[in-house]
């Protein structure tokens, strides 16, 4: 069965809460801009183009309560300023992940331009927004499966070793179902590697601090039976050069890609990449168009957002057999020195030069000739890729 964390129905909004993965499956429901805000600050749902979707569904089940409870002002121009500051606020839980600015501005400009047409009414305006918001959801899964698919594809063609009939596939952070609508982008590679029976051994890293591969990329991969190791991040280097593993390519995800293909994914993806390099392993982004952004200039123009010390510093689980009574309940322990300082940058800027491909869900970026990527392409009529 396919694993869905984000569930929408008619404004009734649930999301899979990933604090308590992979230990625990408890949907909690979000019912406002405030209930979106929350869950995306406290990383109840984390992944790119899964906050920028809960972000939208979240005013979205908003809209639904007041329009049922009679409470939407009548007045197009009214409801236009409330959801466009709603939108504002929503964009300042999480800065560095382009999906949830792109969305809102979209939103945004579809709200004015139903504002302005005559005989417009609040509902009219809120109804043009849930429409689009709504429809985000399913677009973005049909996305995956296109990324998946050119991905899948694209490594079978380029990175297959002679006499290979399967490649092995090293990840990192999470970017599947949990991270997306569904299927997920760099998973959702390694998900039709599978299907498709080109896949030897997924690998994943275990991506201190917040261990979003051990907790939700393992979950997933074990959810689906695939055939995969969990290893800790200072293990990349070794397995790439073990001849056994025989790594053919490292997929990630991102989180912002810039103009010239610059991208700012999870931290310690930029060491995957250089290792890549020094290994002659290809390193492939996989991200849909709304992760792509033509107003950054380069990485060094994205803002990384800085995490608090407590994820370095503690880890939280369980304890092992449950507590006395043998129920589970979730423990926090402290494992570095008191007093030390603590940096703790959740994301990295991979430069464009380590960088072979980028998967789209309209297919695979390659350099030119010049050696950049030309990623203006891929938004124009007809890309030629
Ligand atoms: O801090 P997170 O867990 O939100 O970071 C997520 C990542 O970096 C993912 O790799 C990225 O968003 C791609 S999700 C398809």
């Amino acid at each position: 069965m396919t694993l869905q964390a984000i569930k929408y129905d008619n404004g009734h909004l649930t999301i899979l809460d990933q604090l308590y993965l992979p230990h625990v499956a408890k949907f909690v429901p979000i019912r406002s801009a405030e209930d979106g805000w929350h869950a995306i600050k406290e990383m109840r749902v984390r992944g790119a183009p899964a906050i920028a979707i809960v972000a939208a569904l979240a005013l979205a089940a908003e809209l639904h309560t007041l329009i049922a409870q009679d409470k939407l002002s009548p007045v197009a121009e009214e409801v236009q300023v409330f959801i466009v500051e709603k939108l504002r606020y929503l964009v300042t839980s999480r800065p560095t992940a382009v999906n949830l600015s792109d969305a809102a501005q979209k939103l945004g400009l579809i709200v004015e331009a139903q504002a302005r047409e005559r005989d417009s009414t609040g509902r009219s305006v809120a109804a043009a927004f849930l429409k689009a918001a709504e429809q985000m959801l399913a677009s973005d899964l049909d996305d995956n499966k296109k990324i998946g698919h050119y991905g899948a594809k694209w490594i079978v063609e380029n990175a297959l070793r002679p006499g290979k009939q399967k490649v092995n596939i090293l990840t990192h952070c999470n970017t599947g179902s949990l991270a997306t609508s569904g299927y997920g982008t760099a998973l959702g590679v390694i998900r039709s590697l599978h299907s498709s029976d080109f896949l030897g051994h997924a690998y994943c890293t275990e991506t201190r601090p917040y261990n979003q591969g051990s907790r939700l990329t393992a979950f997933e991969l074990v959810h689906d039976n695939i055939p995969s190791t969990l290893i800790t991040d200072s293990m990349a280097a070794a397995l790439l050069a073990s001849r056994k593993a025989d790594i053919s390519a490292i997929v990630v995800g991102a989180d912002r890609v810039a103009a010239n293909g610059d991208t700012a994914n999870k931290i310690g993806t930029y060491g995957l990449a250089v290792l890549a390099k020094h290994h002659g392993v290809k390193f492939l982004v996989a991200a849909p168009r709304t992760t792509i952004d033509l107003n950054t200039r380069s990485g060094s123009d994205i803002i990384i957002e800085e995490r608090p010390a407590s994820e370095v510093t503690n880890i939280k689980g369980p304890r092992e057999g449950g507590n006395e009574t043998g129920a589970m309940s979730m423990e926090t322990i402290r494992i570095a020195a008191q007093g030390i300082d603590v940096w703790n940058p959740a994301f990295d800027i991979t430069p464009s030069a380590l960088i072979d491909a980028i998967i789209t869900e309209v297919g695979v970026v390659e350099k030119a000739s010049d050696g950049s990527f030309h990623l203006n392409a891929i938004f124009e009529g007809s890309p030629d890729l």
